[in-house]
């Protein structure tokens, strides 16, 4: 039964309890929701150079007609972007010639207005010509013929390359068609009978879509829409590991990844592929303010994740020297000052001139990640947090997570610093997230057993989570063993992590924020599964996971404080549950849980008279599918519906509901 009367006994809700943990994995930064649609723009390497991992490709680009492509170290078109694309027109060259880019495993071609941009160089000894027009087109792959969209760049209104300085040409593609596939490439074309002899050199080709709010260098609409339509409260960035590098000299850094895009050369990323770093610090603040997300900042704590670190698990090769970490903490201070600074400080000013006036807001830094990998985090994390302590004070600080769950044996005793919150990261199996319901009830009394210690003033929160594999936990007949190991969450995933979070929702004095990881997958390129977004070239493929719509419900129907209950007959498992209420709305919000896998009665006590019932489920197709999941070609097997057959209560409040094997509901009550 519950009690919405007894006001003392209600808590707030944490107000940002469920976010987006983004980093550039499984291309989800470059290639996926950073909306440039040329891929290896400004030939700075790849994964795929097998002679030298990252090194500079051709990877991406096509030679048009009689050209002939290379990559150039000679003319560089900054300090920071080295390699440039040569193209030299042969003396017996004809017709049209030039190069294209297929993109990042396609390239949508929708009715909108594309903007595409270069610079282009010419050759300083040889150069004897005069170009009328250089041709800007979408084509498809197929015959190269079928054009979508052209447009030409002509010279007479605009100015003729030059030998030794770069310029720059954009121009706008006005589409109107859709291309069948996603199979067609961006075409920059010439006509051969003005350059034969000639060579020319390109560099950060590009071409952006219509992004979302409309930002410059912005974010690809539709997959930032599904991201606004999860009803997030936060955004962690920029990692994850791809923060700390594959070591200490690739770690993030903060301020190569601001300015002009041709002042920031990119880093080989720690998910197996170059950065571009295009979306950059600026770019997820904008994010979160296009989003009305709190930003929640990871900045490095003096660790690095070197290759032979990530394969063979355990070493201390790519620390800081903790005698030296006074460095490391004037990088942070100076990304604080970026980001908060008025524009009489020097990095303050460094941001307005990067087009954002205004100081931003940052309540939340996270020091390092996952440092449980070095021996002394405990040491590095104190440094950090008194240093950007003194300094910002009002900021609420995040220590990164230890190994709670011994899979490797513990690297050092830690004591939570008054105020700071813990983060934890979970990736288990479903029975874990499932027993785990309680966590979080008396943490605050608990020093675990691998040392770490908390007290009443500190706090908790997930920052990373998935479930990993399923497992048989409620004994049901119909599990398939087989299909244990989660690539694509399944509706069981969804059921485990939502028990997990109702038990987050009811601890809000203690439990603050929490994020699924890896958040995005284009699913041409992936190096963790599973995901809240599966994606491709194409905007038509996009799957939004089981998770995703959990976490959608969870956040949609959110109160601002939780209502208290009792439990007068039976207990928790295989239901669980949680109330709260929306103080403005006056609705009472009950998220319920079925883990098992059969059909359960839930009768629910109300102290309202007359009013009403609405809900939403998630729930499997077929009747107690565990492993349910949203796929290419069924992408909404599993999706939220409206409840049928709630309806109004009267003076008694009491109502029954039979409540599906494996299902996620929230029930929803307002006064008549
Ligand atoms: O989510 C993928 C990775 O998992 C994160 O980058 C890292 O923090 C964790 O190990």
């Amino acid at each position: 039964s519950i009690n919405t009367k007894d006001k003392a006994l209600r808590n707030n809700t944490a107000p940002y309890l469920s976010g987006i943990l983004f980093e550039d994995i499984s291309h989800s930064g470059d290639g996926g929701i950073y909306a440039e649609l040329v891929r290896n723009r400004a030939f700075q390497g790849s994964a795929e150079n097998l002679i030298i991992p990252f090194a500079p490709t051709l990877e991406g680009w096509y030679p048009v007609g009689d050209a002939r492509l290379s990559l150039d170290l000679l003319h560089p078109l900054s300090d920071a972007l080295q390699v440039s694309l040569q193209v030299d027109i042969p003396l017996n060259a004809t017709g049209e010639v030039g190069f294209h880019n297929d993109g990042f495993w396609g390239m949508a071609v929708t009715p909108q207005t594309y903007n595409a941009s270069f610079f282009v160089q010419a050759n300083g000894f040889r150069w004897n010509s005069t170009i009328t027009h250089i041709d800007v087109s979408l084509r498809g792959n197929a015959t190269g013929s079928d054009v979508f969209v052209s447009s030409t760049i002509d010279m007479a209104s605009s100015y003729q390359p030059v030998a030794y300085q770069y310029r720059n040409y954009s121009v706008q593609l006005v589409n109107n068609v859709t291309a069948p596939t996603s199979n067609n490439s961006l075409y920059i074309t010439m006509n051969a009978e003005e350059l034969r002899g000639q060579t020319l050199y390109f560099d950060l080709i590009s071409l952006f879509p219509e992004t979302y709010k409309n930002r410059p260098n912005g974010l690809r609409k539709d997959l930032a829409e599904n991201f606004k339509a999860g009803n997030f409260r936060f955004l962690r960035f920029p990692g994850g590991n791809n923060l700390e590098g594959y070591s200490i000299q690739r770690r993030w850094k903060w301020w190569q990844t601001t300015g002009p895009l041709m002042d920031r050369p990119g880093r080989p990323g720690d998910w197996t592929y170059y950065n571009t770093d295009g979306l950059g610090l600026l770019e997820y603040m904008y994010w979160c303010e296009d989003m009305d997300l709190v930003p929640v900042l990871g900045v490095y704590a003096g660790f690095s994740l070197d290759i032979a670190t990530y394969d063979t698990g355990y070493t201390n090769a790519n620390e800081w020297p903790v005698e030296l970490m006074q460095h490391v903490l004037q990088e942070a201070l100076d990304e604080l000052e970026y980001l908060t600074g008025n524009t009489s400080t020097y990095w303050g000013a460094q941001r307005a001139a990067h087009g954002h006036v205004e100081p931003f807001d940052i309540p939340f830094v996270e020091i390092g990640n996952e440092d449980f990998f070095s021996y002394d985090y405990p040491a590095r994390a104190a440094f950090m947090l008194n240093g950007l302590k003194a300094a910002y004070p009002n900021i609420t600080y995040i220590y990164t997570t230890a190994d709670l769950y011994a899979t490797q044996p513990a690297k050092f005793n830690i004591t939570l610093p008054k105020a700071v919150i813990w983060d934890d990261h979970v990736y288990a199996a479903a029975s874990y997230f499932v027993e785990s319901f309680d966590q979080f009830d008396n943490w605050q009394s608990y020093t675990y057993e691998n040392n770490i210690s908390a007290s009443n003033d500190v706090y908790a929160s997930l920052m990373e989570y998935h479930v990993s594999s399923i497992d048989n936990r409620t004994g049901d007949p119909t599990f398939d063993y087989a299909l244990a190991s989660v690539n694509h969450p399944r509706m069981l995933s969804a059921v485990a992590e939502a028990v997990y979070a109702l038990g987050w929702e009811r601890n809000p004095d203690t439990f603050k924020l929490s994020a699924f990881a890896p958040a995005i997958q284009n699913v041409n390129f992936y190096r963790n599964t599973p995901y809240l977004m599966l994606f491709s070239a194409n905007p038509n493929d996009t799957v939004l996971s089981t998770g995703y719509y959990q976490e959608q419900m969870f956040n949609t129907y959110y109160g601002t404080q939780t209502l208290p209950f009792n439990i007068t007959q039976g207990g928790f498992n295989p239901l669980f549950f949680a109330a709260q209420i929306d103080v403005a709305k006056e609705v009472v919000y009950l998220k319920v849980v079925n883990a098992g896998h059969t059909t359960q009665k839930l009768t629910v006590e109300l102290d309202m008279e007359y009013g009403y019932v609405n809900g939403t489920i998630l729930e499997p197709p077929v009747a107690g599918d565990l492993n349910a999941f949203n796929y290419f070609g069924n992408p909404t097997a599993v999706v939220p519906q409206a409840i049928d057959g709630l309806g109004a209560f009267g003076a008694q409040s009491v109502f029954s509901w039979q409540v599906p094997a494996y299902s996620v509901s929230v029930l929803e009550f307002s006064a008549g």
